[in-house]
């Protein structure tokens, strides 16, 4: 099978189209033929091994997994010896473990417990735009952020891969929402249901007297006194991303100290967790219409490292997503 390798950290120069073995199925897993997969930071993450402590998890010289992509859309081709849940022909969706990756491949294994049947009325390419930035912004709502019903939520980085899933999923717990982004992408963050839009060329969400019982930070640009100011007294800062070092290690540090000392909490989410009872969560909400993906471009397999690198500029809208076949609209 085709598949994308990579056997030395860098660019996307180091990205390659290779004829590879096809992989067998393990008794808890599924062969999945790929129809589409997308892209997320954490592909470059690794690709560059930046930050450099992506060198402890994948290897310190070279990786040690040569495979990238985490999100797959699909149909099951094989089930291994132990599978109950998918037969032949089932159509899946979901994320690889992090550990294991291998999405922009014509096949990759995956675990039963990693995957739920694909809404009928999704292409697979909405389908694969999903995973890991649904998982993401559910978990750094919901977990870190204990979102509840009535809340003022404000989503920095609303028109992202994950701020446009945040913005939905913020929506379907009841909040009212207001996404801070470029000026070019204020439709785009109120059509998905935003009430209020903030262009952050124009106006900063931290000086404006506003203020928010929860902040999801899906850029990371922000320092903590910035997400103090604009927390209510016992607001919540759930940070997912990160632009500098200095920023994540003062998230991590000064973060756990102001929520030690004081009622706001802030803080890095962990990172998105994978699995089942999630993705099924996220499964209904796409099909009660209540999240819609948004599809910013779409690359054909041969050309990841082009997604990589459009991906890498920092201004995608919505999901960067990778066609495996052509016709595999359904
Ligand atoms: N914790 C985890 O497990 C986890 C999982 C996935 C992602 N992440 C992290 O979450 C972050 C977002 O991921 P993503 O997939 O959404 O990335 P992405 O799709 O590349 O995000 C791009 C978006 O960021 C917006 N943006 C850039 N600068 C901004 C600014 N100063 N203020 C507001 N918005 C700005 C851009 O809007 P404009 O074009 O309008 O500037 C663009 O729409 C990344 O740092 C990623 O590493 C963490």
């Amino acid at each position: 099978m085709q598949a994308i390798v990579y056997t030395k950290y860098g660019s996307p120069d180091v990205l390659q189209l290779k004829e590879v073995a096809k992989p067998t199925p393990k008794d808890n897993q599924v062969l999945i033929k790929i129809y589409a997969a997308s892209a997320n930071p954490l592909d470059w993450h690794l690709m560059r091994a930046e930050p450099f402590l992506a060198r402890l998890e994948n290897g310190l010289l070279k990786p040690k997994n040569t495979k990238l992509g985490a999100d797959v859309a699909g149909r099951v081709e094989a089930v291994g010896r132990n599978g109950t849940q998918f037969q032949a022909g089932d159509e899946v969706f979901g994320a690889i473990s992090i550990n294991e990756l291998g999405g922009f491949a014509e096949y990759v294994c995956a675990p039963e417990a990693l995957l739920a049947l694909k809404p009928a009325k999704m292409t697979f390419e909405q389908a694969a735009a999903v995973p890991i930035a649904a998982f993401t912004a559910l978990q750094g709502l919901r977990d870190k952020g204990q979102i509840q019903s009535g809340q003022k939520v404000l989503i920095n980085g609303a028109s992202g891969g994950v701020g446009t899933f945040a913005v939905q999923i913020a929506k379907s717990f009841g909040t009212e929402v207001t996404g801070v982004c470029s000026t070019r992408n204020l439709d785009i963050v109120r059509s998905i249901g935003a009430d209020y839009v903030i262009d952050y060329t124009k106006e900063d969400f931290t000086q404006n007297g506003q203020r928010y019982d929860l902040i999801f930070d899906a850029v990371g640009n922000r320092s903590v006194s910035d997400y103090q100011r604009a927390l209510r007294p016992n607001g919540i800062g759930s940070v997912a991303g990160f632009t500098t070092l200095s920023r994540l290690f003062q998230v991590i540090l000064l973060g756990a100290w102001v929520s030690k000392t004081g009622r706001q909490k802030i803080g890095l989410m962990a990172t998105a967790s994978p699995n089942k009872k999630d993705l099924v969560f996220i499964k209904e909400l796409l099909e009660a219409g209540k999240v819609v993906p948004v599809i910013d471009r779409t690359y054909p397999l041969s050309e990841v490292a082009e997604a990589i690198r459009y991906l890498e500029e920092g201004h995608a809208r919505g999901k960067v997503v990778i066609t495996v076949e052509q016709n595999s609209k359904t």
